[in-house]
């Protein structure tokens, strides 16, 4: 940090040609996060190594207002880290159920054993980098929020801030190790710095319309001042999701939904899933005769109802639903799922539609089970 400076422009000139300091930058920030903070309740007054670890997990890819709930639900069932790394992994599915990136869940399981058997949260950036499920971002974010070392965990939201305020136009691959490099004085407080950036972020620096004539570093910030905000950051260049067609087969007999077991390392690994074939797979595989119809009257259900037509192919017992695609996104692939409904079907278990919450279910076959409306 550079107070000399910054206190003959006391904010308003911005700085330009030289690498930007951040001083009056985080003592806004700190300013708007004394007055404005988010109250989540992973931000207690004296953080909690083991709460910092959770909530940062969770919030690797799920939003705050989701992770809230689980946050709260877990911490309650598994108060500790001890308490954690002793319970068998399928507690901690169950648990984890509906919020998706389920390996994170066995990382989650894996680390805190490791970290149990070493005596708590590591408060070393090496330390916390070598454990599964913790990278870069969850490394610093833990060491800035839970032990207040001067770290700072770079996401996006934190490119688009730094991007707008510094005026940095460099393409959005390049900001990560642009604002990396930049010196930063962390004012004794890099955990509220941290989290001041994100709940800024998301309040007032928002991706579409950031809310400038509210923001308190308006008169610093480069974007406003160059008339920049609408075109930084530059746009990341897009990367094409694997467009993925697969059929969804449902079977429902006396009540129960047949289900498969996904082994841990394969999509969905860990969860309970309808079964699922690419495709083109189905067809030759169905050969018996159009039983289906007798079969959904007797279990009581109307195909009228569920929107169910035949297939077309003679001999098919294989009912199509009239209704688009379920579409799901993962990291990298785009999948459509088209359900079928069969009379029978081979699967590691008939489920009863009663006791489907004990079964830690992906949020795919959550959404089919949705769909399908019984
Ligand atoms: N996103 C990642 N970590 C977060 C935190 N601690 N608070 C709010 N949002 C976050
Ligand atoms: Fe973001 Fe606008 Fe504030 Fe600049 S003035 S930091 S673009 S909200």
């Amino acid at each position: 940090g550079d107070a000399g400076s910054d206190n003959q422009h006391g904010g308003p000139e911005p700085q330009a040609r030289r690498l930007p300091c951040c001083q009056f930058f985080f003592t806004q920030i700190l300013k708007f996060y004394d007055e404005e903070k988010r109250d989540f309740p992973w931000r207690t007054f004296s953080p909690n190594p083991y709460h910092v670890y959770i909530s940062e997990i969770m919030l690797q890819q799920t939003t705050t207002t989701t992770v809230k709930n689980y946050f709260l639900r877990f911490i309650q069932q598994f108060p500790a880290l001890d308490a954690l790394a002793k319970v068998d992994v399928s507690a901690v599915f169950l648990l984890w159920q509906g919020l998706g990136y389920y390996s994170r869940a066995r990382n989650l399981h894996k680390a805190a054993q490791i970290m149990s058997a070493q005596g708590g949260i590591p408060n070393q950036y090496t330390d916390l980098i070598a454990l599964p499920g913790i990278g870069d971002y969850t490394a610093k974010a833990i060491l800035a929020i839970a032990f207040n070392e001067p770290v700072l965990p770079i996401d996006g939201n934190i490119k688009r801030v730094f991007a707008r305020y510094f005026g940095l136009a460099a393409p959005y691959e390049q900001l990560h190790a642009i604002i990396e490099k930049m010196e930063f004085d962390f004012q004794g407080r890099s955990g509220d710095i941290c989290q001041g950036l994100m709940d800024f972020a998301n309040i007032i620096c928002l991706p579409k319309t950031p809310k400038c004539a509210q923001c308190s570093l308006q008169q610093s910030c480069q974007a406003y001042l160059t008339n920049k905000v609408d075109v930084l950051p530059r746009p990341k260049k897009r990367v094409e999701k694997k467009l993925m067609l697969m059929d969804g087969l449902v079977c429902i007999k006396d009540g129960c939904i047949g289900l498969n077991l996904h082994k841990s390392g394969t999509l969905l690994g860990g969860l309970w899933n309808i079964p699922m074939v690419d495709s083109e797979a189905v067809f030759p595989d169905v050969t018996s005769s159009c039983a289906q119809h007798l079969e959904l009257v007797r279990a009581g259900i109307q195909k009228e109802k569920l929107g169910l037509s035949p297939c077309g192919v003679v001999g098919c017992q294989v009912f199509l639903s009239s209704g688009k695609p379920i579409r799901h996104i993962f990291t990298h692939i785009d999948l459509r799922l088209t359900l079928r409904f069969l009379e029978d079907l081979e699967c590691d278990e008939f489920v009863p539609l009663s006791n489907l919450s004990d079964y830690p279910l992906s949020r795919l076959t959550m959404k089919v089970i949705e769909n399908i409306r019984l």
